[in-house]
């Protein structure tokens, strides 16, 4: 449990952020750190408290039908009765839960479940949803397995000496999968049926001030899912209590937003006070505004003190001036904090930060779209939450440094699909310019959907990194008049809470009319090469690709395989209603008018096994990168084509043919570079010049040795790249983005381990059983190698090799110092690597 004296969920940020300090982007990530971690300058700490519930969780199974396995819950008839008694014994403080697991949140159970395939085939009329979420045990189909219990000690009262009698006192919950309820000392306190909405939970009144102790229980019932897509279950996002004074800011209650002219920015500032009190009170607001180097740049006196009714709520609109303002952009993530305090008697009882940034956004159905009015192409990535060992769980350094691996190809944007994304990812978002399109979960308006959109909004509009909403994706109504009106309201909400933002809504047809009529950036989910005419029929409507390509690719294979589930990756596979790469990149690419495109998807994500729909496809194929984080070739397309200021040649496939000698391979480079020439163990196969947003293709009759291609720009060698013909796997190779990390409890290290020949080159081919073994202040979280029809466990210490890759998440148990990681293999040298907790 980390107890931290900041006001919000900096301090958590700039932990999970320590490392980008080190990563491939130095000159940002010193940037981003400095924003994050300089205290204004000469104060206090804040009077608010705010605690992050990670460690200190005892975890079990219930039972979704059993009521004697789900800890008696719902077993008596009176269960609702008297408020506070006879839930279920798990919800009192003197519960023995000594057997269950201890668990660190965020954590996903389901990650953790067997496999369990189909026992009869699917009929083709059935959506398999066991396919659908990954294959594993979870589900109406295994009760035993679909509702999860966690406890954890509060650290209120005497014992826990943080928190005084007469504070407000609540929970922030990030994202829990989902339809949990939240008990405190036996009191159902609140809870959320969604699985992806953040929300808080008040729990002053239940708390037990006189010594304790304070029991925090949730049922969390994964029963039904909400997407056709591996959902996770749990805590699978962070948890927060956080106590402040009876007059406060309450969660989500500040709201920044700007304008920018030729005088600078106006910063329009709402503030709600809150009075938690039993009695009447009065209280002051006073700003102050640092910037992006942490000193203050402008600020607002304390006014007039407002009056607030017991359990009153008010809220504040101010405004102030910013002359010069450093513009946020995704080349320039400039960050400002809003600091707020809150004045009773002329004292400081609350202060509160907010992060913002100022920019302006236009989409146009001309121009396309335009970022502080110069034009930016929306070169994006769609992607669900889920990474290799974890599943949903991602630690806050894990977000990072898959925001890193998507940069670094060049994208500059990312739709959360199909579901809000969580806090952690916006804060590192906003810090490292990736432009962030939020999805509500539900398009429709029941109270449900209403409240998990007002959520989704109010939490993440202060968000530079934010630039539209998306109200829907492939809707079944979304043609329709019905689906119009739906999505008219949702679009009427998103501008009520949040003014400054457009709309969009993913489809797949139905864009002469519908819900393509109630929002303002209209989405075409593939069928890219249907824009052009739809464009010419709307003229003047923004338009983007919400989603596109969906081409398949099992990482580092180069045939097709239907028997085994290999698909080769060449940019030439793709499910019927999608297309490669390069087709859909190269229609937006020549349009201007189009403000760019999603692809489907940035990473492999586990379920909606595509195009092998039985198991073993435990995994989605349709990633630029694996569910590791390993880029496929088709990452290289992009990368090539998305960056083009830095010269890059690729080369596919790997060059282990052995028993094709003089057969025919085909071999293909992606790159930007004017000419290629293919080389051949030193001998030119010839120079050609390279097509815009293309591709080149040789075909090579195999010889061992070395294949080469050699990228030119005005005559001069400008970028290379090579494979050689690997001998037998001889030893292993660890290496991490980082090796200094913060000793937090939380920071992660992604640990790349290859299996090599005598000579150091990868084996591209090597599927070798690895065993690993840690010494010192970490743990392994999650082992993965991103075969998608791989149903070795998630967790533990052994996993195979993929394709010569195996990746290691390690993180950091708490304490400062070294740890070890060792892998070993039989009959291979082995490998460590040291990793430093610094405290
Ligand atoms: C779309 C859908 C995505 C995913 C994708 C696969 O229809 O919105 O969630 O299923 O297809 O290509």
């Amino acid at each position: 449990m980390t107890i931290s004296p900041s006001t919000d969920r900096r301090t958590a940020l700039a932990l999970g952020l320590a490392g980008l300090a080190t990563s491939a982007t130095p000159a940002l990530a010193t940037t981003v750190r400095t924003a994050l971690t300089t205290p204004p300058a000469g104060t206090a700490a804040s009077p608010r408290r705010r605690v992050r519930l990670a460690d200190g969780w005892r975890f079990a199974l219930g039972h979704a039908s059993d009521m004697e396995r789900d800890f008696d819950f719902g077993r008596y008839q009176r269960t609702y009765a008297k408020p506070g008694f006879d839930v279920s014994p798990a919800t009192q403080a003197d519960f023995d839960d000594s057997a269950w697991t201890s668990v660190r949140v965020p954590h996903d159970w389901a990650v953790e479940l067997p496999y369990a395939p189909p026992k009869a085939p699917v009929p083709k009329d059935k959506e398999d949803m066991a396919a659908g979420h990954g294959f594993r045990a979870i589900g109406r189909d295994f009760p035993q397995n679909s509702v999860g219990w966690y406890r954890c000690k509060l650290p209120v009262g005497a014992g826990g000496g943080l928190v005084e009698r007469g504070r407000a006192i609540w929970l922030e919950f990030d994202g829990v999968f989902r339809d949990c309820k939240v008990f405190v000392n036996g009191y159902e306190a609140g809870g959320s049926a969604s699985g992806y909405a953040p929300f808080r939970v008040d729990i002053a009144d239940f708390l037990d001030y006189d010594g304790g102790p304070n029991q925090l229980t949730l049922r969390v019932d994964a029963s039904l899912g909400e997407g056709w897509f591996y959902e996770g279950a749990g805590i699978y996002r962070h948890v927060d209590l956080v106590s402040a004074a009876p007059i406060h800011v309450p969660q989500w209650g500040t709201c920044v937003r700007s304008t920018v002219d030729g005088t600078g920015a106006q910063v329009a500032i709402a503030t709600t006070l809150a009075n938690a009190a039993e009695v009447a009170g009065a209280a002051q607001l006073r700003h102050r505004v640092l910037g992006p180097d942490g000193r203050e740049v402008a600020a607002i006196a304390a006014q007039p003190a407002i009056a607030l009714a017991p359990g009153a709520q008010t809220t504040l609109d101010q405004a102030l001036a910013l002359p010069a303002p450093q513009l946020w952009s995704p080349e320039t993530p400039q960050l400002y904090t809003l600091e707020t305090s809150v004045l009773v008697d002329g004292q400081e009882v609350d202060r509160t930060q907010t992060r913002f940034g100022i920019r302006t956004l236009s989409f146009d159905g001309t121009h396309g779209f335009a970022v502080n009015g110069k034009p930016v192409k929306l070169l994006g990535v769609c992607n669900h939450q889920d990474h290799a060992g974890v599943g949903t769980a991602i630690p806050d350094a894990l977000h990072a440094w898959r925001v890193a691996q998507t940069q670094s190809m060049g994208a500059n944007a990312w739709r959360s699909a199909h579901n809000p994304p969580a806090q952690a990812l916006l804060d590192i978002c906003d810090a490292t310019g990736m432009m962030m399109v939020a999805e509500t979960r539900l398009n429709t308006t029941n109270p449900e959907a209403m409240d998990e959109l007002d959520r989704m909004i109010l939490s993440s509009r202060n968000h530079p990194a934010i630039i539209l909403w998306s109200v829907g994706n492939e809707e079944g109504h979304q043609g329709t008049e019905r689906g119009r009106r739906i999505s008219a309201q949702l679009v009427a909400r998103c501008k009520q809470l949040d003014p400054t933002r457009l709309t969009t809504q993913a489809m797949d047809k139905g864009w002469d009319g519908g819900a393509a009529d109630a929002v303002d950036v209209v989405g075409f989910n593939y069928r890219t090469d249907k824009i052009p005419a739809w464009r010419q029929r709307h003229p003047g409507k923004p338009v983007i690709g919400t989603e596109t390509a969906s081409t398949v690719a099992t990482r580092g294979a180069y045939a097709n395989d239907a028997a085994a589930h290999v698909v080769r990756a060449y940019d030439t596979e793709h499910p019927w209603w999608a297309s490669t790469a390069e087709e859909w990149w190269q229609i937006v690419a020549a349009e201007p008018g189009i403000a760019g495109g999603f692809i489907w998807t940035g990473f492999d994500y586990r379920g909606e096994p595509t195009p092998y729909a039985q198991f073993p496809s435990v995994s989605s194929y349709f990633g630029a990168m694996d569910l590791c984080g390993f880029p496929k070739d088709n990452y290289y397309y992009y990368r090539a084509w998305w960056r083009r200021d830095a010269p890059l040649v690729h080369l596919l496939p790997h060059w282990n043919w052995a028993g094709r000698e003089g057969q025919p391979i085909e071999v293909w480079v992606h790159g930007n570079c004017a000419e290629v020439e293919l080389l051949l163990n030193g001998r030119s196969l010839g120079r050609k010049a390279m097509p815009q947003n293309g591709h080149l293709a040789w075909s090579v009759p195999y010889a061992p040795g070395r294949i080469e291609a050699r990228g030119y720009n005005q005559g001069r060698l400008a970028a290379r790249d090579s494979r050689v013909t690997a001998g037998r796997p001889a030893a292993l190779r660890l290496s991490a983005d980082r090796t200094r990390l913060a000793a937090d409890g939380g920071d992660t290290a992604a640990v790349r381990v290859e299996v090599i020949d005598a000579a150091g080159n990868l084996v591209p081919t090597a599927d070798t059983a690895l065993d690993f073994s840690l010494s010192g202040a970490a743990r392994i979280i999650g082992l993965g190698n991103g075969n998608p029809t791989s149903t070795e466990p998630d967790k533990g210490d052994a996993r195979r090799a993929f394709n010569g890759l195996a990746q290691a998440l390690v993180q950091s148990a708490g304490a400062a110092g070294g740890a070890r990681l060792s892998a070993t293999a039989v009959g291979l040298a082995p490998a460590s690597l040291d990793l430093f907790f610094h405290a």
